[in-house]
C-alpha cells in the first residue's frame, strides 16, 4: 500500500473513496439520549456536503457504523464514507485506529483500490497522532489471512491518501505517517509469520524468514540450531524440540545504535517460537488442536518488532531471541518424569510436556543474560489458564519490576493495546516445588498462568522482566469491522512504542 500526505480542501480530493469521520456530541449518556452527529472536520464543502444525511438521522456517529454516499454534493471524490467515532468526549487515537481499519476493509469489500482518508480536526487527538493511528489502522485492515484458497484474489489496497489542511505541520505529519507505517508493516509482518500453517512455518523456515528480514533492514541475525544448543547446555529448550524430525532453531537478531556508552541498558526480547504445539506425550485433544499453528505468536511478535526498532533506530540497544521448536510425541520425546537441566544449571521435573514453552523460555532467558541484556521482556502463548482468567479481550502482564511496568504500561496506552496486569506472590512458587529436581514444569490448574510466570521468573535472575501471556489475544477468533479474523499480531506495537520511549 502506497501511502501518501495531501493537503488540500476536502472539496478537490479525487478519490475512488473519501473518509470522513462523525462524532456524536450529545454529552447525556442517558438510553434514549438523542444523538448530535457532526464529521469531525473544519472544511466548510465536507460539511455541506453531509449537512443533508446527518439531518436525516440515519447517522448517528455510533462507534464504527458505516454509510456510504455515492457522488456527494460539491466534492470531487465519488463516494464518501462516513464512519461513526462514538462519542466525541471519549475520542481518541484508538479511535482513529480502528476506524481507518473499518474503512480499508469496506473499501476491500467494495472491490475499490483506494481511499482518502480526511485527518480529523479533534481537540483530544494531535494531527500527528491522528495521521499515524491512520496509517497503522489501514495497514491492519489490509490483510487478509485466506493465504492458500485457489480463488484468492489480491484484494491488497493500492493507495492511500490523507488529507490534511493546507496549513498542517507538514514536517511532523510526514514522519508521524512514516512511523505509522513502519509499524503497521511491521505488525503484519508478524502475521504472516503467524498465519503460515505448521508444515509452511517450521523452526528452520522461521529462522530463514527472519535473516531475510533481519538483511533488508540492516538487523544483524544469527540463526543456530541443534549444536548450538548443546554448546550452550540449553537442555531444557531442547528436550522440547527432541521428539520432533524438524530441528529446533535459535534467532537471534541484534540492533545496537550507532553511539552506545558502557554500561548502557541492553533490551532483551525474548519469543516463544513453538511452530505447533501437539503437547507431546502428553497429548493434546483432536478438537481445536489445529490451532496450535499460532503458538509461535510472541516469537513472531519480536521478530516484527526488531524490523520496527531497525528502521526506527532508537537510541538503545535491543536484542531478539526466539526460541523455535516444534514440540510432538514420538519414540525420541521427552517423557513425563524426565529431568532436563537449563542453562543456568536448574534441575525440572517435567511432569507436563505439554508445558513447553516455558521450557524454551527457560533457556532464551537465561541466554539474553549472557548476551548482556540488563532488561527482559518476553512474550508467549503461554497458558490456556490466561485465557480462562482474562478471555480474549486483554493478554496478561507480569511484572518483577515497578519501572519495567509502568514503562510497558504507558507504551500499550499509547499503542492502543490491551494488558492487565497478574500477580507473581512468593506463595505461588510453592506449587512449583519438586521432590526430585529444583521445579516441576507444571503447577497444575489452578491458577496456571501465574505458576508459568514463577516458572519463568527462576531464569531471570534480579534483572527487570516483564512477562507477556498472549495465549488469548493472538489470534482473533472472529472478524471484527477493523481486522479480519485470525493473527492478530499482538504485542508488536507495545514492544516497539516501549523500546522508543526508553
Ligand atoms: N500453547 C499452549 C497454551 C495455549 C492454550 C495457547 C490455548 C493458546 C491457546 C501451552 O503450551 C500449553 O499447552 N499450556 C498448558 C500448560 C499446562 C499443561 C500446565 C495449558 O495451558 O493447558
Ligand atoms: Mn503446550
Ligand atoms: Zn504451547
Amino acid at each position: 500500500m502506497n501511502t501518501k500526505l495531501i493537503y488540500s480542501g476536502i472539496a478537490d480530493v479525487q478519490s475512488e473513496c473519501l473518509v470522513a469521520i462523525v462524532l456524536d456530541h450529545n454529552t447525556d449518556t442517558s438510553k434514549d439520549a438523542k444523538p448530535d452527529p457532526k464529521v469531525v472536520s473544519n472544511d466548510k464543502a465536507l460539511a455541506d456536503a453531509v449537512a443533508d444525511v446527518l439531518a436525516s438521522g440515519d447517522v448517528t456517529g455510533k462507534s464504527l457504523d458505516t454509510t456510504l454516499l455515492h457522488g456527494p454534493k460539491g466534492l470531487k471524490a465519488k463516494r464518501l464514507l462516513l464512519v461513526g467515532g462514538g462519542k466525541e468526549k471519549k475520542f481518541s487515537a484508538d479511535d482513529v485506529r480502528k476506524i481507518a481499519g473499518t474503512a480499508a476493509r469496506f473499501v476491500k469489500g467494495k472491490n475499490l483500490k483506494s481511499l482518502a482518508i480526511a485527518v480529523p480536526d479533534a481537540a483530544s487527538v494531535s494531527g500527528a497522532n491522528a495521521v499515524r493511528a491512520i496509517v497503522e489502522g489501514a495497514f491492519v485492515g489490509d490483510f487478509d489471512p485466506n493465504y492458500y484458497q485457489s480463488d484468492r484474489k489480491d484484494q491488497r489496497i493500492d493507495d492511500l491518501a490523507i488529507v490534511a489542511a493546507a496549513n498542517a505541520e507538514k514536517k511532523a505529519l510526514e514522519s508521524a505517517l512514516e512511523l505509522g507505517r513502519v509499524i503497521g508493516e511491521s505488525q503484519n509482518f508478524t502475521r504472516d509469520l503467524v498465519n503460515e500453517p505448521g508444515n509452511k512455518m517450521t523452526p528452520t523456515i522461521l529462522g530463514q524468514r527472519a535473516k531475510k528480514m533481519s538483511d533488508e533492514v540492516g538487523l544483524k541475525c544469527d540463526v543456530f540450531s541443534t549444536e548450538k544448543l548443546h554448546e550452550l547446555k540449553m537442555g531444557s529448550f531442547w528436550s522440547v524440540s527432541q521428539g520432533s524430525a524438524e530441528p529446533p532453531a535459535l534467532i537471534v537478531m541484534t540492533y545496537e545504535p550507532k553511539a552506545t556508552k558502557n554500561g548502557s541498558p541492553v533490551i532483551g526480547l525474548v519469543g516463544k517460537g513453538v511452530t505447533f504445539d501437539t503437547g507431546g506425550i502428553s497429548i493434546k485433544p483432536a478438537d481445536g488442536m489445529e490451532k496450535m499453528k499460532y503458538d509461535m505468536a510472541g516469537g513472531a511478535a519480536m521478530i516484527g518488532a526488531m524490523r520496527a526498532i531497525a528502521l526506527l533506530k532508537p537510541n538503545v540497544k535491543v536484542i531478539g531471541i526466539v526460541c523455535a521448536a516444534e514440540n510432538m510425541p514420538s519414540g525420541t520425546a521427552q517423557k513425563p518424569g524426565d529431568v532436563q537441566f537449563a542453562m543456568n544449571g536448574k534441575a525440572i521435573e517435567i511432569i507436563n510436556t505439554d508445558a513447553e514453552g516455558r521450557l524454551v523460555l527457560a533457556d532464551g532467558l537465561c541466554y539474553a543474560r549472557q548476551l548482556g541484556c540488563t532488561h527482559l521482556i518476553d512474550a508467549a502463548t503461554l497458558t490456556g489458564a490466561c485465557v480462562v482468567a482474562l478471555g480474549y479481550v486483554n493478554a496478561g502482564i507480569f511484572a518483577n519490576n515497578e519501572d519495567m511496568y509502568s514503562r510497558f504500561s504507558k507504551a500499550q496506552q499509547e499503542a492502543g493495546e490491551k494488558f492487565w496486569r497478574l500477580p507473581l506472590d512468593d506463595e505461588y512458587r510453592e506449587m512449583i516445588k519438586s521432590g526430585i529436581a529444583d521445579i516441576v514444569n507444571s503447577g497444575g490448574r489452578w491458577g496456571g498462568a501465574v505458576t508459568a510466570a514463577k516458572f519463568l521468573q527462576e531464569f531471570v535472575d534480579d534483572k527487570p522482566w516483564i512477562h507477556l501471556d498472549i495465549a488469548g489475544v493472538a489470534w482473533m477468533e472472529e472478524s471484527k469491522p477493523w481486522i479480519a479474523k485470525g493473527p492478530s499480531g499482538i504485542a508488536v506495537r507495545s514492544l516497539v512504542e516501549f523500546v522508543k520511549g526508553w
